[in-house]
């Protein structure tokens, strides 16, 4: 049951390279490839629950309560969810401008987006014709707008700045009638899964199933191409007698997509080409290809008007850990209910993507080595090409004596240089490893900006 021993509190944690299942298709290898040089995504959980600023969806399972924490008087639940229900038509983000906000993607150095075209509470930001939960229907108000059909005017935009589409969407769908059927278990309470058997009524869920298939070949053959099919709801899965057929949906949706990746997160098996440890990043570095999905404010993955976010710094350190192990970092950041993105999370993501801009050489495109990392230092690599990357705290030295403690693997080296300065750096080998003596950039003569989140040394 390894879907039950991932979830911690309530929610996924860790994916494992035991899960890991190679796929066969050679077109699903290749874009692995594509997809493991990607290393950051920008992860964006937008919808119903952004206008409170509240826990995605999770409020409105009974059973998830004590962890879905105090988003709302749990007194008053089902009050409280009958109003959940309602947020649809108030939904209206009406200074969405899709071109910001693949600009402003493409500037912090993201290379791929991953958006929620549907989260557990059923209501979708496309056009789909399933449902009219949704918010194009003239319940919603933005239903008038001219970019209503929200994930198409956003994945336009992304593509249109060469960033990786991602589509996030929840298997379980807690609006449908055919997962939680209104005549089952009136007024009582609610829980994550389907509230009937599927196997004593297969009819029903053969209706779920051929609701829950159109929806994600609407997205695919209608809002692509897409680069991966990104499939929360871990309990919807065939062990847990909740199977929505995936392998037919691949078939179908690959011979659309060609080599289209499914992220089927926590199940295991064939479709699960991308793992993804949530809140975490794995101890030791992993072969299979992974992302940590974690939140740049601590407040939860959806906007929230507390904010707690994360340092830019903190986040070049996360970044520059999961790319030594070898995965990529999806970084949660919650569209605003009024269509923005949070100016206070752009600015920190633009400090992060100014250390990019001048580092990410050393980021993106690499792979792990031996030893991933060695002291405070971590390592990558691109072909036979190594870099050496050291963290540095607020106030650490930026400048003068430094030891790589061990050579990464590929060769010893015999040059190096710092990226964005364009001398040499001098070292020597002694048996604690290379030192090295790096000049202060620019003239010696100016003061030292802020020390740099980080330094990034290319071997050869
Ligand atoms: C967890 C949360 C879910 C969220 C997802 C993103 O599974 O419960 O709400 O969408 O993480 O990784």
């Amino acid at each position: 049951m390894v879907e039950k021993e991932n979830i911690v509190d309530g929610v996924h944690s860790h994916g494992r390279d035991e899960d890991w299942v190679k796929p066969t298709e050679p077109a699903v290898l290749e874009h692995l490839e594509w997809f493991r040089d990607q290393k950051l995504g920008l992860f964006m959980h937008w919808g119903l629950y952004s206008q409170m600023g509240m826990m995605e969806s999770w409020g409105l399972s009974d059973e998830d309560k004590d962890w879905s924490y105090g988003c709302w008087d749990w007194d008053e639940s089902k009050e409280c969810q009958r109003q959940y229900r309602k947020l649809n038509r108030s939904f209206n983000p009406i200074r969405l401008q899709p071109r910001v906000w693949a600009e402003t993607a493409k500037q912090c150095g993201f290379r791929y987006i991953i958006l929620t075209t549907k989260h557990h509470d059923g209501f979708c930001l496309w056009d789909t014709k399933q449902t009219d939960y949704k918010v194009t229907d003239p319940s919603c108000p933005f239903s008038e707008h001219k970019y209503s059909d929200i994930i198409r005017n956003l994945f336009d935009a992304f593509r249109e700045e060469n960033l990786g589409i991602a589509a996030y969407f929840s298997k379980a769908d807690w609006h449908t009638p055919h997962y939680w059927a209104p005549d089952r278990n009136v007024g009582g309470e609610t829980s994550r899964g389907a509230n009937y058997d599927p196997a004593a009524e297969p009819d029903r869920w053969q209706k779920f199933v051929d609701f829950t298939q159109a929806q994600m070949m609407e997205l695919v053959e209608g809002y692509g191409p897409l680069d991966v099919l990104w499939l929360d709801a871990g309990w919807v899965n065939p062990r847990e007698k909740e199977d929505i057929r995936l392998d037919l949906l691949a078939a179908k949706a690959r011979s659309v997509t060609p080599g289209l990746l499914f992220a089927d997160r926590t199940v295991g098996g064939l479709y699960e080409n991308i793992l993804t440890p949530e809140h975490a990043i794995p101890e030791h570095p992993m072969t299979s290809p992974w992302e940590s999905c974690l939140v740049l404010d601590d407040g939860g993955w959806g906007h929230s008007f507390d904010h707690r976010y994360k340092s830019a710094r903190t986040v070049v350190h996360l970044l520059i850990e999961i790319v030594a192990k070898g995965g990529n970092l999806a970084l949660g950041v919650g569209p605003q209910p009024d269509g923005r993105l949070a100016p206070g999370a752009i600015r920190i993501l633009s400090q992060m993507g100014a250390w990019l801009e001048k580092n990410g050489e050393a980021i993106y495109g690499t792979r792990n080595c031996a030893p991933h990392a060695a002291g405070k230092w971590f390592f990558t690599r691109k072909g036979d090409i190594r870099y050496a990357i050291l963290p540095l705290a607020e106030g650490d030295a930026s400048h003068g004596i430094f030891l790589i403690p061990a050579e990464p693997e590929g060769g010893s080296v015999h040059r190096i240089t710092m990226l964005g300065h364009p001398a040499e750096i001098p070292f020597r080998r002694t048996e604690a490893g290379l030192i090295l003596q790096v000049p202060v950039s620019g003239t010696l003569s100016v003061t030292l900006p802020e020390t740099p989140f980080a330094l990034a040394f290319q071997l050869e």
